[in-house]
């Protein structure tokens, strides 16, 4: 059994008198223990939209229009509360949040933010706790004796290896990581996802990565899903995704990323911007901006096919465009 399994989840946001924010639509993937899935789109795709609905952390004017959250076998959706509060976030399923490294509270020392986190959820003596972020903090690499400090004395890179501490400190199965490293330096940035991924080696966490940087995903995932305007356009293992991309979008997102092997190539954009997700595009939602469009593309919404083995793709010319590269854009 997947320790995560999502079945055509949708997630709407409520605007009064205007309709719909439609961030999250007919999203479907699996994830086993140990086993990462790199999300990978540009900004306003919905992609914290759609962590937060894997934690069932929304706001009010959030509604769940569809759709499964299986985590263990269990249904989020069907939990009471209290069992969500209590036994579910942090203990099976746990997130670091988008900009976390500004979220610590700047007048508690780390240590003891660590202790409320496991305090809350456990019933363990203030002392064990204390030793327990101690060794938390030591985990991610840094000195214990720093617990005792504020969040101004850490630097940047030593709040988010905090924060992930503190998203590690109850053992979860799952972990959601939304752009953990987006604020870093790129040599900070690499020490980061390193650790990351050595943590969810060592105790085998299936890992969400969200990420608008193609190479942190290409990097850190086995699986990945392209998200564009709510929905996965590509969704397979990073091989195929990567080097054989299929939806027009991939290429373009590829297209636009620097590669140190083979011969240099002029970089490329996808001119335009996402959509408005209150009143996104009629057929295929990328048509706007794809060049390949045809009539079709903007009537019918392409369905997510299994063109290959495990390979996934929303797009109506997906066969045809086979090693047809992204040749648009400056
Ligand atoms: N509380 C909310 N109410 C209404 N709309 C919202 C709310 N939160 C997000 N949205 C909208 O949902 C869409 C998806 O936003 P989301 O933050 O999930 O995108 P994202 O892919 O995480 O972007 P980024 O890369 O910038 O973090 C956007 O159009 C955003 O404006
Ligand atoms: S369905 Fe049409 S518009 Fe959409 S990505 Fe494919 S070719 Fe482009
Ligand atoms: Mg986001």
């Amino acid at each position: 059994m997947p320790v995560l399994e999502v079945q055509n989840l949708k997630m709407y946001y409520e605007i009064p008198f205007r309709g719909y924010v439609r961030a999250v639509d007919d999203i479907s993937f699996t994830l086993d223990k140990g086993e990462s899935l790199g999300i990978v789109g540009e900004s306003g795709c919905g992609k914290s939209s759609l962590a937060i609905t894997l934690m069932n952390l929304l706001p009010k004017n959030a509604k769940v229009f569809g759709g499964k959250v299986l985590l263990n076998g269990k249904n989020i959706f069907e939990m009471p509360d209290e069992e969500l509060r209590r036994e579910v976030r942090w203990k099976q399923i746990s997130m670091i949040f988008q900009g976390a490294m500004n979220a610590l509270h700047p007048i508690i020392k780390v240590g003891d933010q660590i202790v409320e986190a496991i305090t809350l959820h456990e019933d363990v003596s203030k002392e064990e706790a204390w030793k327990r972020a101690e060794d938390l903090l030591e985990m991610v690499g840094i000195d214990r004796a720093r617990a005792h400090h504020y969040p101004f004395e850490f630097s940047g890179g030593m709040r988010q290896r905090a924060m992930i501490a503190m998203a590690l400190a109850l053992n979860p199965d799952v972990l959601l990581a939304d752009e953990p490293t987006t604020a870093l330096d790129v040599i900070v940035q690499a020490q980061i996802l390193k650790l990351i991924k050595d943590l969810q080696k060592k105790f085998g966490i299936a890992l969400v990565l969200i990420s608008h940087d193609v190479s942190v995903i290409a990097e850190m995932s086995d699986k990945v899903a392209v998200m564009y305007a709510g929905m996965f356009q590509e969704y397979g293992s990073a091989e195929d995704v990567f080097l054989n991309p299929m939806h027009p979008y991939t290429k373009g997102l590829l297209a636009g990323v620097p590669s140190v092997k083979g011969k240099p190539r002029r970089l490329k954009s996808i001119p335009g911007a996402p959509p408005n997700l209150l009143n996104p595009p009629k057929g295929c939602r990328f048509h706007p901006r794809c060049p390949f469009a045809i009539d079709k593309c903007r009537e019918e919404l392409p369905p997510l096919v299994e063109v290959e083995p495990g390979h996934f793709v929303r797009c109506h010319r997906a066969e045809e465009l086979k090693g047809v590269p992204w040749d648009v854009g400056e």
